[in-house]
């Protein structure tokens, strides 16, 4: 057999070790696009954990966009009370009905339609086009960058980074399964390379690590002095 990429043995991991969220698809099965937007828009900020029963309860009172595009504002700010950043909920609403308006109740499925919608920057664009369309897309959030910072042991501190971070992000996105990729990569942040003690011995990239290879993972990512 050929030789393994890296993001194949990150796929490989995945597929044994992937978390259970209310808003993970069925193992290749597609994802809903307004599940996948949902959830994005609510860990924005939040934890998994607190997210889970409000996911919930909001798919259960609005199953479909058309559901929350018709909703009273004041019931969705309601539902939110809990999740914090009300502005959130308000960009929520107001997406719905753009897209119920304009877009027949449809998800755009490219980032550059996808970043036009309100509450849509880039991260949440990213993450949509990839997990629920299944494209090749750049994810950047503090894990990812967290996670490439230690693979190369990159000294500029952030945010100066931003761009290298990006840059090498982008390199080990795979043409195969990106958003399982996105996942995956989402997976290792949260679980394995976590800012503190990160538990390398179980980490599908231990070898291509070279912050591992000089034992000193927790001094990056570089930060500048605020
Ligand atoms: N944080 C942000 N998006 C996530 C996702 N899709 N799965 C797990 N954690 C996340």
């Amino acid at each position: 057999t050929a030789i393994s990429s890296p993001a194949e043995r990150l796929l490989a991991w995945y597929d044994r070790h992937r978390r259970h969220l209310p808003w993970r698809s069925a193992p290749g099965e597609a994802a809903d696009p307004y599940h996948v937007w949902l959830s994005e828009i609510m860990l924005q900020q939040t934890t998994v954990v607190t997210v889970g029963p409000y996911y919930t309860d909001f798919l259960t009172r609005w199953p479909r966009i058309e559901d929350l595009a018709a909703a009273p504002l004041d019931d969705v700010l309601t539902a939110w009370a809990g999740l914090g950043y009300y502005a959130r909920a308000r960009n929520l609403k107001k997406c719905a009905e753009v897209l119920v308006a304009d877009h027949g109740g449809r998800f755009p499925d490219t980032e550059a339609g996808l970043l036009d919608l309100p509450g849509i920057g880039p991260y949440t664009a990213a993450a949509i086009s990839a997990i629920a369309f299944d494209r090749k897309a750049t994810i950047l959030d503090g894990n990812v960058e967290r996670v490439m910072a230690r693979l190369h042991r990159v000294e500029t501190p952030l945010p100066k980074a931003k761009e290298e971070l990006r840059a090498l992000a982008a390199r080990y996105t795979p043409d195969l399964r990106p958003g399982d990729y996105a996942q995956a990569i989402m997976d290792l942040g949260a679980t394995i390379c976590t800012p503190t003690k990160p538990k390398c011995f179980l980490c599908p990239w231990r070898e291509d690590c070279a912050a591992h290879a000089a034992g000193d993972m927790e001094v990056y990512p570089k930060k500048s002095p605020k």
